[in-house]
């Protein structure tokens, strides 16, 4: 199974939880790591290579942080320009079949995302969007993996979220949300 990991950090220099997932999944020959903000620093998305990508791989990770309940800006406008009508929906399904995932990093911890926590909201209903578009496009959507900023305090902590990100990424899930079928 051939993997792509989009990842949309708008300053990875600066990331902690990121940066370190990141270098875990590098130069691994299964998965191939795409870096929008690296590729596109003037946000203009080659359209075509990306469905390229995504045409290329079985399973499609995002992986970013959580900015204001939603995706960074560079990557809502990726999901806007690459998912066009005629390729993605609307006469061709192009990604049909293929598995899509979020691997999203937030602060606070797994308490807070409860409906009785301090957001109101769970991680799974902030991203209804993404799970609106894997059902509109025909994806498979896979269970989301989430790392909480105050949780990682250390570096082994970290180390051990890397080793479990990279198993993630290699399971096979029987089960997938496929509301169209
Ligand atoms: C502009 C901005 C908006 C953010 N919005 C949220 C948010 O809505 N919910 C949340 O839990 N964390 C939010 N955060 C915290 C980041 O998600 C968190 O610091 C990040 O995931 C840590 O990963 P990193 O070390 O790779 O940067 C926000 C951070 C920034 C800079």
């Amino acid at each position: 199974m051939k993997t792509l990991v989009i990842i949309a950090h708008p300053d990875i220099n600066q990331s902690r939880i990121n940066a370190h997932l990141k270098q875990a999944i590098i130069n691994q020959p299964d998965i191939t790591v795409h870096e929008l903000y690296r590729e596109y620093p003037d946000e203009s998305i080659d359209v075509q290579y990306e469905q390229r990508l995504l045409e290329d791989h079985d399973r499609t990770i995002f992986q970013f942080p959580n900015y204001w309940y939603s995706y960074p800006p560079l990557l809502k406008k990726w999901f806007d320009d690459v998912l066009e009508r005629g390729w993605a929906f609307k006469g061709r399904y192009a990604l049909r079949g293929k598995a899509f995932g979020v691997a999203i990093s937030s602060g606070f911890t797994p308490e807070d995302y409860r409906f009785d926590g301090h957001h109101r909201h769970t991680i799974e209903q902030i991203m209804a969007p993404f799970y609106a578009t894997c059902n509109f496009i025909r994806t498979k959507s896979l269970p989301l993996f989430k790392t909480f900023e105050d949780l990682m305090v250390t570096e082994a902590d970290l180390d051990q979220q890397a080793q479990k990100y990279l198993e993630y990424l290699r399971q096979s899930f029987s089960f997938h949300y496929n509301a169209w079928e």
